[in-house]
């Protein structure tokens, strides 16, 4: 049987024609070749993080701090990588994070990221702020598998448009991300007082929705500045509360996770409030500076809510023992986030879809060597802290 660590195989014999990857396999470098590729104001927003992007390396250093302590002789020849997570079945514990406006990336933006994760079955999970609409995105996965990430607007009106819209439009799960009701201080974005909303970009849900456009005196295409002012006034939402959440289970047959849920009574509310999954998010780092890396969160979330609703996690996902530690502690999937955003600046569709053969090839390899067949072999007694 195939399986993603062939990639491996086929970079070496490759090399016997002379031909190495064009495009770069190591992390760092993929990086480097990103913030060239793109324009500085666009790097400086994904690469950013809030105040002194304290949280940023934070979870970075929070994997560091887990070990690897592989298995021997377990027979790994035949392996499967695939999961079930809210009735998606996905061929392994990876789906891309939501990151909006790739517009100022690339141009084909969120359909390039669609078409890549298609081909190779990862679910996307996309951002209320992209820059194509949820439409457009849909068309280009195909069959491919698909969530949507929800920024609660503050107008109940545009928030149910946009939950039957993502529902028509068949994307599998609604992901309500609660930690950016309102933008934090970043200021990377602050010095080139750049706000790419600001100047329509990413803006295109809204932009595309009737219920925002009934809010306009004149439609967008002809008065993109009204469009701009008006989504000012729907996008910030930190009225919102717990009991608030109703309105959002009561206009989705989907099932609903939270994005951003750090701590473990968060997790015990998301429960009372019915919600199906939580992912444990800080945002990359890009909400509030000097909070608690998401590894560090992930058991306390995990041991609140029991094996009642999947956790996911994000922030830092960088490589296969990124992911197999997050497993470790209880994570069912992780989502690769700025990393396939640099593939796409790097080289739109086919640097998203390198970045992810990369990824699961890594991490197919990595669990084999760690005596791990399956995501479901996967528990903390494959860890170790390392002392100090
Ligand atoms: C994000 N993230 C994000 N999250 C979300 O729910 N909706 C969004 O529109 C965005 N937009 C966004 C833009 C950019 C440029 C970045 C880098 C991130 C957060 C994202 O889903 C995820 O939580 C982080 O990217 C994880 O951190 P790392 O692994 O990318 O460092």
């Amino acid at each position: 049987m195939p399986s993603f660590g062939d990639f491996q195989s086929e970079i070496y014999l490759g090399g016997l024609q002379g031909v190495t990857p064009e495009l770069p396999v190591s992390m760092a470098e993929l990086e480097r070749r990103a913030q060239g590729a793109m324009a500085p104001e666009a790097w400086d927003y994904v690469a950013g993080g809030a105040g002194l992007e304290d949280t940023v390396h934070a979870n970075r250093d929070a994997f560091r701090r887990w070990r690897i302590v592989p298995r021997h002789l377990r027979g790994v020849a035949e392996r499967e990588l695939g999961v079930d997570v809210l009735g998606t079945r996905i061929p392994a514990p990876v789906l891309l994070a939501p990151i909006g406006v790739q517009g100022i990336v690339h141009p084909d933006a969120e359909v390039a990221v669609a078409r890549a994760a298609s081909s190779l079955g990862v679910p996307i999970v996309l951002s209320t702020l992209s820059s194509k609409t949820m439409e457009e995105v849909a068309e280009a996965c195909g069959d491919g598998p698909r969530w949507y990430q929800l920024y609660w607007p503050n107008e109940p009106d545009v928030t149910k448009s946009f939950l039957s819209r993502a529902e028509a439009a068949a994307y599998g799960a609604v992901v309500v991300t609660l930690d950016t009701n309102l933008l934090a201080w970043r200021p990377r974005d602050l010095q080139r007082a750049f706000l790419p909303f600001l100047r329509a970009e990413g803006i295109a849900n809204y932009t595309s929705d009737p219920a925002f456009r009934a809010g306009l005196d004149r439609p967008p295409e002809e008065e993109v500045m009204g469009a701009v002012l008006r989504w000012v006034q729907v996008y910030p939402h930190p009225q919102a509360t717990w009991d608030g959440l109703a309105l959002i289970r009561d206009h989705t047959r989907l099932p609903v996770l939270l994005k951003g849920v750090l701590h473990p009574d968060d997790a015990r509310k998301a429960m009372e409030a019915g919600v199906d999954g939580l992912i444990v998010s800080n945002h990359g780092g890009r909400q509030v500076d000097g909070a608690i890396a998401t590894l560090d969160a992930l058991p306390g979330v995990v041991d609140a809510v029991g094996s009642a609703v999947p956790v996911l996690l994000d922030s830092g996902i960088r490589t296969g023992a990124d992911a197999v530690k997050a497993l470790a502690l209880g994570a069912r999937a992780v989502l690769l986030g700025r990393p396939y955003i640099w593939g796409l600046g790097v080289a739109g569709e086919d640097g998203v879809r390198h970045v992810l053969r990369c990824f699961l090839a890594d991490l197919d390899l990595t669990m084999a060597l760690s005596g791990l067949r399956s995501p479901a072999g996967i528990d903390r007694s494959l860890l170790t802290p390392i002392p100090g």
